[in-house]
């Protein structure tokens, strides 16, 4: 099914990820766009879409788009599920449905951006989101995080659009300064 409130917001989307060339732009725009998205949660989420998983937090797909210029995703975190450190290659708009998510930020302070090895990162800034709460992130450079909701928190579900087919990403192993390009999953809606 797709409400109103869903195709308004992914052509929105869709035109701010062809039309605006700057990242920050884009993930300003859209930010308030993904404050009333989630208050329309309830007319376009299914029960496909709160799947989860006891093993790992669970990507259920909302909308991909055919040129994979754009992706739209509902999380479920269990208690206790978190993601590894990761970055992501691209803009991203998140918006909290239910529950409350816990974003963990790293620095990299070493300067080269390319490099997978020598990765000197410090540990940043914690943010809990709670329902409601909107939050965005630009690869200016890789916003680097962890995500996720402890265990003596309830679950959490959560909307992310990005800027591309969100199917690889950069996980960083902050004890050997390394990282590397992994696949990640989802469940088709
Ligand atoms: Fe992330």
């Amino acid at each position: 099914m797709t409400s109103t409130a869903l195709a308004a917001f992914i052509n929105a989307a869709s035109a701010c990820s062809h039309d605006v060339p700057e990242p920050a732009d884009c993930v300003l725009a859209l930010a308030p766009l993904m404050l009333d998205l989630i208050e329309h949660a309830g007319t376009f989420l299914e029960p496909q879409h709160f799947r989860s998983d006891a093993s790992s937090y669970t990507r259920n797909l909302v909308y991909n788009a055919p040129d994979a210029g754009l992706s739209l995703y509902a999380l479920v975190w269990l208690p206790g599920q978190w993601t590894p450190v990761h970055d992501h290659g691209s803009w991203g708009v998140v918006g909290v449905v239910e529950g409350v998510l816990e974003e963990r930020s790293y620095v990299r302070l070493s300067p080269d951006r390319s490099a997978d090895s020598d990765i000197e990162l410090a540990r940043g800034g914690t943010l809990l989101l709670g329902r409601g709460a909107v939050t965005s992130f630009v690869p200016n450079p890789d916003h680097i995080h962890v995500t996720g909701v402890p265990v003596n928190r309830e679950r959490a579900v959560s909307l992310h659009l990005y800027g591309r087919t969100m199917n690889s990403f950069n996980i960083y192993d902050v004890a050997t300064r390394t990282r590397q390009r992994i696949d990640v999953s989802h469940n088709e809606s």
